[in-house]
C-alpha cells in the first residue's frame, strides 16, 4: 500500500542541486521554512518550482554592504537594497556601521533593527562599529542579536568611522571575542599622499594615491596587534598583491575577503572608462594584483566574497575627482558577475557556494546556513548558467540608480530566490510581502 502524502510549502523540481558532495539532479522539498526532503516521492506542496536546466545554490550571503540607513536615504534606504540584494539572489546581507549616526551602541543597532523590520526583502544582521568611544563596550555589543560582529576603518574612506591610534587599536582588539572585520589602509600615509591627487585631479590616480604600500603597512600593523591580542581578524576587501602573500602565512587567525570589484575591473581602463563611478576604497589596482587575488581564491587564502555595495548618487559621484566619493554598488551584480566568472573557466562553481554561502556560515557561525542539506533554513538561490543577460542600470534597486557594470553582457543570471521556503524572487520580481528577519549566530561564536 502506498504511503499517504505529506505536504509541504514548496517543491523545487529536478534542478541541479549544489549539495556539499557535489552537484546532483534532485528536489529540494521545503516545509516550515528548512529542507525536509531531496527527494519529493510521497510529498505534495502548496508551490511547485520546475527547475530543469538551473542550478540550486545554498542562498548566497553578502557580508558587507553599505545600505545607508539611518542618515543616508538619498544614497540607499533598507528596503531598496534588500530588494536589490533578492534580484540578485542574495539571501543574507551584513550591513556596515558608517551611517549617520555612527552604529557604536545597543540603541543604535536596535534602531536599524527597528528600520529593516517588515521592510527588508532579504535576511540581515549588522555590524557594530569599532572606536575609541565604545571600544571597553564591545565585548556587550558584539554580542547582541542582529550584530555581525565589529568593523574598524583603519583608514578613512566613507563616513567619521576612524581608528588610527594603536592604543585604541589594542583597546578594541582586547574587548571581545569575535573575528574583528577590518578595513585597512594606513591613515599616516594617505595623509601623507594626499597632495598627489590634490594636484593632479585625476582618477586612474587613485591607486597612486592609496598604494599597495598604504594597504600592506595597516595589514602588517593590525596582523601584529591582533597576535598580540590573541584575536582573530576578517580583512575585508583585500587588493594587492603583497598582503595575500603576507595572509596566506596567518591563515590560522585571520580570514580573508575579496570582492567582485577588484576580480573584475582593472586599472588604468576602468577609470578611462567609467572615471571616478569606478573610484572606491582600497582601490581597484592593476592587471598584476588582479591576478594574485584570482590565484589566491584558487588556492582558498580568500574565504568569502563580499560586495562592498557602497551607493553614492551620480551627483555626488559626479563632483571633481578627489571631491567624489567612493564606492560602488555591487549586492545585486555580486552574482552575476561571479556567475560569469565561472563560465568563462575563473573558478568552479562549487568554490564560488563555498565562497558565497558555506564560507560565510563557516566564518561568522550561522547554524543552519550555508548548504543544501536535510535540516538546513530554506534559503535557496536559483540560476540559469545558461542565460545571457545585459546589466543595465535600469534593473538596479538601488536608489542610486547605477551599476558600474551598466551595459555588460555576462552569462549566468539569478532566476529565482527562496527565503524560508518560500518563492520570494522570480524573473526579475520580488514576490511580497518582504520576509526578511535577523540573521541568529551560533551563541558559541567566536
Ligand atoms: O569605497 C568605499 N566606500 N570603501 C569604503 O570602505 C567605504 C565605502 C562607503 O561607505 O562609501
Amino acid at each position: 500500500m502506498a504511503s499517504p502524502s505529506r505536504f509541504a510549502d514548496l517543491i523545487i523540481r529536478q534542478g541541479t542541486v549544489i549539495t556539499p558532495g557535489g552537484p546532483v539532479l534532485a528536489d529540494v522539498v521545503c516545509s516550515d521554512g528548512l529542507i525536509v526532503a531531496l527527494d519529493s516521492r510521497g510529498w505534495q506542496a502548496k508551490d511547485t518550482m520546475e527547475a530543469q536546466g538551473l542550478h540550486v545554490l545554498p542562498g548566497v550571503i553578502d557580508s558587507q554592504v553599505h545600505f545607508r540607513e539611518p542618515g543616508l536615504t538619498h544614497k540607499e534606504t533598507l528596503e531598496a537594497g534588500t530588494r536589490g540584494a533578492l534580484l540578485g539572489g542574495v539571501t543574507a546581507v551584513f550591513e556596515m556601521p558608517n551611517t549617520h549616526p555612527l552604529t557604536l551602541w545597543q540603541d543604535d543597532l536596535q534602531d536599524k533593527l527597528d528600520r529593516a523590520a517588515g521592510r527588508a526583502w532579504c535576511d540581515y544582521a549588522f555590524y557594530m562599529g569599532g572606536a575609541a568611544a565604545n571600544a571597553t563596550h564591545l565585548a556587550d555589543l558584539e554580542t547582541l542579536p542582529g550584530c555581525a560582529g565589529i568593523k574598524v576603518f583603519m583608514g578613512s574612506s566613507f563616513g567619521d568611522l576612524l581608528v588610527d591610534e594603536d592604543d585604541v587599536l589594542r583597546r578594541i582588539l582586547s574587548h571581545g571575542h569575535r573575528r574583528v572585520a577590518i578595513h585597512a589602509e594606513d591613515e599616516a600615509r594617505l595623509m601623507e599622499r594626499r597632495a598627489l591627487v590634490e594636484a593632479s585631479a585625476d582618477v586612474r590616480d587613485h591607486p597612486r594615491w592609496r598604494d599597495e604600500e598604504s594597504a600592506l603597512l595597516a595589514t602588517r600593523k593590525i596582523l601584529r596587534l591582533a597576535e598580540e591580542a590573541g584575536r582573530r581578524l576578517h580583512l575585508l576587501h583585500v587588493s594587492t598583491a603583497a598582503e595575500m602573500a603576507l595572509l596566506a602565512r596567518h591563515k590560522r587567525s585571520v580570514s580573508v575577503e575579496v570582492t567582485p570589484h577588484h576580480l573584475t575591473l582593472t586599472a588604468p581602463e576602468c577609470y578611462e572608462r567609467l572615471g571616478s563611478l569606478a573610484q572606491m576604497n582600497p582601490p581597484v589596482r592593476d592587471r598584476h594584483h588582479q591576478a594574485a587575488l584570482w590565484q589566491a581564491v584558487r588556492d582558498g587564502v580568500v574565504d568569502v566574497l563580499g560586495s562592498d555595495h557602497a551607493p553614492h548618487t551620480l551627483e555626488e559621484k559626479a563632483r571633481p575627482y578627489p571631491n567624489s566619493p567612493s564606492g560602488m554598488t555591487g549586492v545585486q551584480t555580486l552574482l552575476p558577475m561571479m556567475l560569469d566568472h565561472v563560465n568563462a573557466g575563473r573558478l568552479s562553481l562549487m568554490r564560488l557556494v563555498d565562497l558565497t554561502s558555506a564560507g560565510p556560515a563557516r566564518l561568522f557561525g550561522l547554524p543552519g546556513r550555508g548548504r543544501i542539506a536535510v535540516g538546513q533554513s530554506a534559503a535557496l538561490t536559483l540560476v540559469d548558467m545558461n542565460a545571457r543577460r545585459r546589466i543595465e542600470n535600469r534593473w538596479i534597486a538601488s536608489v542610486s540608480g547605477w551599476t558600474p557594470y551598466d551595459g555588460v553582457t555576462v552569462q549566468g543570471w539569478p532566476v529565482a530566490t527562496v527565503l524560508r521556503g518560500q518563492l520570494v524572487m522570480r524573473d526579475d520580481d520580488v514576490i511580497g510581502p518582504p520576509l526578511g528577519s535577523p540573521v541568529r549566530f551560533d551563541e558559541t561564536r567566536r
